[in-house]
């Protein structure tokens, strides 16, 4: 097989999960993508920190520019806008593809980033973007191309139903099972942005801008958080055989933002009332699902882990594979949907219960 070098910026709760898998399942992943993936170093900020899985330490380095450079894949898990953001661009520039599950870069610059790939003809994947482990991103870019999509529903963020879930299930408090959240490598480095549904809604506005075909900036997504959940509104819900859920809302809407002809869109997350005979009210731990409703494909439901190291490496090393197949196969495959100008309304109209 032809040999590709894969760079990996990052060796944190997922980095350190891929780097261990790229290595562990390197025949396999060779056969699958038509190259060896030959991990060349991985990018970190201190190089004695302890590490959650098992490769050379002499892959380590502090210098990612330089890691970037000569690298046919670069993977970014570091998180964060700066430097993650000019890292990419460094990247793309260079002629390499590139796999992030970085939400929040590619909610606040994602067409700065497709932009530069257009340019060169490189590619952005971000298969582990939104929803950790679930496969949502291809079916919504790829698979419903030729359908409408009409609405997207669900639970995408793994730490907040992590909390919810054991504030239901066991009356614990908020602070304790954050912390557990966080030791488990399901939240953000500032867990602020899943608490105050940050993370929810940048995922929104990439969700929403894959089924809209639409740019959906992140300022026009509707937007509250759980820090005020308390057990007694979580007791609230379970006497009124309810369960509070985060949601996140995407929505086509037949009318336009301003009254006029014209469709428009409506993406909001906000913590709403589920029944415990609703199907979301079932999805436990840092699970997530996601329904969509498209108009010639019906409903659409799509589960599993939302966070988690390993489980996102799944998603990211698809990712990789993907890439791999496009590069041995001369730069071809799938381009970015054609965005249109679709208006999004900002103020969700406020549904409270499912
Ligand atoms: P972590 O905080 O666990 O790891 C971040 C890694 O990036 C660390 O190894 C850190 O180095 C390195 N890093 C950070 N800044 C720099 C820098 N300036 N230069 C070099 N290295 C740097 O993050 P996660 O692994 O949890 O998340 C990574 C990405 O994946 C994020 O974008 C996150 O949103 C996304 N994601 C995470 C999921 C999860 O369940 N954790 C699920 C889906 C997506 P060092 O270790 O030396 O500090
Ligand atoms: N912090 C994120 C979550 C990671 O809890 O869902 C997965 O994107």
């Amino acid at each position: 097989y032809r040999r590709l070098r894969v760079a990996l910026l990052g060796a944190g709760a997922v980095g350190s999960q891929v780097a261990s898998l790229l290595r562990q399942h390197a025949d396999e992943l060779a056969d699958r993508a038509g190259a060896r993936l030959e991990l060349v170093g991985i990018a970190v900020r201190d190089l004695d920190a302890p590490r959650e899985t098992e490769f050379p330490r002499e892959l380590l380095t502090t210098d990612a520019e330089q890691l970037i450079l000569g690298a046919d894949i670069v993977i970014e898990l570091m998180g964060g806008i700066e430097p993650a953001r000019e890292y990419l661009l460094q990247a793309i520039g260079a002629g390499a593809d590139v796999v992030t599950a970085n939400k929040a870069l590619l909610a606040t610059h994602g067409p700065e980033i497709f932009d530069a790939a257009d340019r060169v003809g490189a590619q952005v994947y971000y298969e582990a973007a939104a929803a950790g482990a679930i496969p949502i991103i291809r079916p919504l870019r790829d698979s419903l191309a030729g359908d409408r999509v009409v609405r997207i529903m669900g639970i995408v963020n793994g730490t907040t139903n992590y909390i919810l879930d054991r504030m239901d299930t066991e009356g614990a408090e908020f602070g304790d099972v954050l912390a557990d959240a966080q030791a488990l490598g399901y939240a953000e480095a500032d867990p602020t942005a899943d608490v105050e549904g940050y993370d929810a809604a940048q995922k929104a506005a990439i969700l929403a801008s894959l089924a809209f075909h639409t740019a959906v900036p992140l300022d026009a997504v509707h937007r509250e958080g759980i820090t005020h959940i308390d057990k007694a509104m979580m007791d609230a819900a379970r006497r009124a055989g309810q369960v509070i859920k985060l949601l996140a809302i995407c929505e086509r809407l037949p009318e336009s933002a301003d009254g006029a002809a014209g469709e428009s869109i409506s993406v909001r997350v906000y913590p709403a009332l589920v029944s415990r005979e609703h199907p979301l009210a079932t999805v436990h731990g840092a699970n997530n699902a996601v329904f969509v409703q498209a108009e010639a494909a019906g409903d659409l439901m799509f589960y599993g882990a939302g966070a988690g190291g390993v489980q996102t490496a799944s998603a990211v090393l698809g990712d990789v594979v993907s890439a791999a197949r496009r590069h041995i196969a001369g730069g071809v495959g799938v381009g970015e949907s054609t965005r249109a100008n679709l208006p999004v309304v900002p103020i969700g109209r406020v549904i409270t219960s499912y």
